[in-house]
């Protein structure tokens, strides 16, 4: 279990002034990592809150953490450049969104009501639309045009308290537009705040052209899209969509096998419509997260409990879907596998924000408030493998937070539907005030 190299860093920052603090925050929830991360089984209750909380920042780093009290008496308060008032606030660490498919031509509005006369996603899908929709108007799409798109959707993710988002190609289906998309996520790391964590997705659909031969499709994302990415560095981790109909398990293992030779971290869409056995693949290879989760079974669950495997659940899909079936996030903790969750933001379920999708999450996966937040901020930095930067309030971690106008924590999922967010500060900066 990881456990917080951050301490180390303390002397460092004894001596230094900040030029940002924020002070008597009602409840500052710190989700220290003392005791590891990610959090599991009841750790997930564990927000290790600061009551009248203080946090300090220098440039782009947390450089102290502690009661307003302590603040006061360690530094000359008068001298501090940005002081803010966090009373009657509740104050957290910036949400990590770990898995969207931000980067898309177009919009598929128009199927929510065939939805809603009873058409399935894999039925819209064969009838040439769904992904098969959105990776025609993503080719047609110039990489202008993307980062364009990209940008509004990245905007409105910080407005809602996002400070590091996953981005996954898979809308192209040939290696340049595979390309396209994630040079665009590149593009977009490099000009706005959010920090983007890109993964390679060739294998989220089957495209038309290879609607009668899918093994060269397999062969065509192992022997050129991988190699290629992985020269240009465009992507950290490699996914792929292993469903009945789409890739298959076989397809899924040769995929994530080539990926990782080639040092991409693996990850997998598992079992979300039809259980494949795709959590004991993913317990296999080793994925570092795995999507969706809704079919699989105990004998898979075990195998990603015991190898530490992070299940990150994406509640926006099934209310998308119009399901009531969910993931069974309370097993799930019970066995003891690391939750994380996500908006899986596509242009099926698209939503900015991770707000709502706690919200789901009790509502849908009845996993108590503070379970959500420890699953939308350390346990998916985990899933990201960004741990010992981001996802908790401690010292020398990336000054990434969220001030929220409510006075605790359980307001989150409880006053729903609406921006509850006061200011985020991303890398020491604040990015929206919402005044
Ligand atoms: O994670 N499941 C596969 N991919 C996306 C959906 C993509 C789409 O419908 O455009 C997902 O839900
Ligand atoms: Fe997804």
């Amino acid at each position: 279990m990881f456990v917080a190299s951050t301490y180390s860093k303390k002397q460092i920052f004894t001596d230094v002034e900040p030029d940002l603090v924020i002070f008597h925050a009602n409840q500052l929830v710190t989700m220290d990592t003392t005791f590891g991360a990610p959090r599991i089984n009841e750790e997930m209750s564990e927000l290790a809150i600061i009551h009248d909380g203080a946090v300090a920042v220098k440039d782009e780093r947390i450089i102290f953490v502690g009661t307003t009290e302590e603040l006061m008496s360690k530094f000359e308060f008068g001298k501090i450049h940005t002081k803010i008032n966090a009373k009657n606030r509740l104050v957290t660490p910036g949400f990590v969104d770990p898995h969207t498919h931000v980067i898309f031509g177009g919009t598929r509005e128009i199927e929510l009501s065939l939805k809603i006369n009873g058409k399935t996603y894999l039925e819209i899908l064969n009838e040439g639309g769904g992904i098969l929709k959105t990776v025609r108007e993503t080719r047609e799409a110039s990489l202008a045009k993307l980062i364009e798109n990209g940008k509004k959707i990245l905007d409105r993710m910080m407005f809602y308290g996002t400070t590091t988002a996953e981005i996954k190609s898979g809308y192209g289906l040939t290696t340049e537009s595979e390309l396209k998309i994630l040079r665009a996520a590149k593009i977009l790391n490099e000009e706005h705040p959010i920090d983007i964590i890109s993964t390679f997705l060739g294998a989220h659909a089957i495209p038309p052209e290879y609607k009668d031969n899918p093994d060269d499709y397999v062969d065509l994302i192992i022997s050129e899209m991988i190699p290629t990415v992985v020269k240009e560095e465009l992507a950290e981790f490699c996914d792929v969509f292993c469903e009945k109909g789409i890739f298959s398990i076989k397809q899924t293992r040769k995929i994530i096998n080539r990926a990782k030779r080639y040092g991409l971290k693996p990850q997998i869409h598992i079992d979300e419509i039809v259980d494949t056995n795709g959590a004991l693949l993913a317990a296999e290879v080793k994925a570092i997260q795995t999507g969706h989760l809704l079919k699989s079974n105990d004998h898979g669950l075990k195998a990603m409990a015991d190898a530490g495997i992070i299940a990150t659940l994406l509640p926006g899909t099934p209310f998308c879907l119009m399901s009531n079936e969910y993931a069974p996030a309370r097993k799930m903790i019970q066995m003891g596998i690391p939750i994380a969750i996500a908006t899986d933001l596509n242009p099926n379920c698209w939503t900015e924000s991770m707000q709502m999708i706690i919200a789901l999450t009790c509502y849908n996966m009845k996993l108590t408030p503070a379970e959500a937040l420890s699953a939308a901020t350390i346990n998916s930095a985990c899933a990201l493998q960004r741990q010992d930067e981001i996802g908790s309030l401690e010292i020398g971690k990336k000054a990434d937070l969220i001030i929220f106008e409510v006075p605790n924590y359980h307001f989150i999922p409880y006053h729903f539907g609406i921006n509850l967010v006061s200011k985020v500060i991303k890398n020491g900066k604040i990015v929206v005030d919402n005044k």
